[in-house]
């Protein structure tokens, strides 16, 4: 039997089908993740397990997550050479504590509001955004920021 023309067009849609679907399977997608437990004494610890993988592990910006985000993550190395040579601590802070004031040139900004994130991690007669606990992490976050600013 000799193959039908209908046939062949089934076999040139599946291979078709297969090529698209390994391009989406490359696509870049953002895992979320529950917010993990670490030492809020440490800011290097929580540097590493929330921030790296959008800042990268230097602070760059060039993390493993960054690609996929609409607008790149800042680079946090230059914020005291972007402010006159000064790191901007309140300014840390509070987009730490409230996220990123403005919606962006891309809409909403894909950066975390944090304070709310840290919150979550007390029990719940700790929790509130003001929780001595959530200070903390936050400070000892900016202070391990603010070592990784370049002259
Ligand atoms: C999901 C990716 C992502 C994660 C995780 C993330 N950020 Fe960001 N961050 C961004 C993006 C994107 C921007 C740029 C602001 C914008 O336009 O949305 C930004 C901006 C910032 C800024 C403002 C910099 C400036 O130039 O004013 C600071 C500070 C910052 N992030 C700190 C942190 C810290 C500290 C953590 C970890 C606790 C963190 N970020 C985790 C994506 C991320």
């Amino acid at each position: 039997m000799t193959r039908t023309p209908k046939a062949w067009f089934v076999g040139l849609a599946a291979i078709l089908f297969c090529a698209t679907s390994v391009a989406f399977a490359q696509e870049k997608q953002i895992k979320e993740e529950p917010i993990r437990h670490t030492s809020p004494a440490s800011g290097a610890e929580m540097y590493k397990a929330y921030c790296a993988a959008c800042h990268g592990k230097t602070g760059e910006g060039n993390g493993p997550a960054a690609s996929a985000l609409k607008t790149p993550p800042a680079d946090l190395t230059t914020l005291a050479k972007r402010n006159n040579g000064k790191f901007p601590i309140e300014h840390v802070m509070s987009i730490l504590r409230f996220g990123v004031p403005e919606p962006t040139a891309h809409g909403t900004s894909q950066m975390p509001i944090w304070g709310p994130l840290f919150s979550s991690l007390e029990s719940s007669s700790m929790r509130g955004p003001n929780s001595p606990q959530v200070s903390m992490r936050i400070t000892n976050l900016a202070h391990y920021i603010e070592s990784l600013q370049k002259k």
